[in-house]
């Protein structure tokens, strides 16, 4: 049975993961209020994968006998405007996030809970993914500049990575 201190910083990630998912929806909002429909699919997808990872860590304290406990989650920040504004708040976010995964690790080996290091792995590797397409099209933002037509190219691209209709 898994120490109560891990369960607890287990459900603390679930927050953050279920943060997570509020984030990105908010920003998809802001977004579509933009007509830039192509990012808002790209981020309500990526609110549905947070949502997932919510759900995993949540299976993992139920699988090891823990209690999940949902925690209340702030009102996400809302006026975005602009994609390069988006994607710079995502890569934040994530940085956030994954500094909170590898405290999670840390203190699994602490607590010398190899069951809990060996599950945190996926989350490991996920994060370098994460970081790696928001920094990929922040630096595809920065690159084109801040013009409509780029802005509306890249808009279109993201829509179709989302598997959404962005025309
Ligand atoms: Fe589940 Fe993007 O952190």
């Amino acid at each position: 049975m898994a120490k109560p201190e891990l369960i607890q910083a287990f459900n603390d990630q679930i927050r953050e993961e279920l943060n997570s998912s509020y984030v990105y929806l908010a920003l998809s909002a802001d977004l579509d209020g933009q007509n830039l429909t192509g990012a808002a699919a790209w981020f309500r997808k990526q609110a549905e994968e947070e949502r997932g990872h919510a759900m995993r860590l949540y299976t993992f304290v139920n699988d090891i006998g823990g209690q999940v406990v949902l925690q209340a989650l702030p009102q996400p920040a809302s006026g975005v405007k602009t994609l390069k504004e988006a994607f710079t708040k995502a890569l934040a976010h994530e940085k956030h996030v994954t500094a909170s995964i590898h405290k999670l690790v840390k203190l699994s080996r602490q607590l010398d809970d190899i069951a809990a290091e060996s599950f945190l792995k996926w989350f490991v590797d996920e994060q370098v993914e994460e970081e790696k397409n928001a920094a990929e099209i922040l630096a595809k933002i920065e690159m084109t500049g801040a013009s409509s037509g780029s802005q509306y190219m890249l808009d279109r691209d993201l829509g179709k990575k989302a598997g959404a209709s962005a025309s």
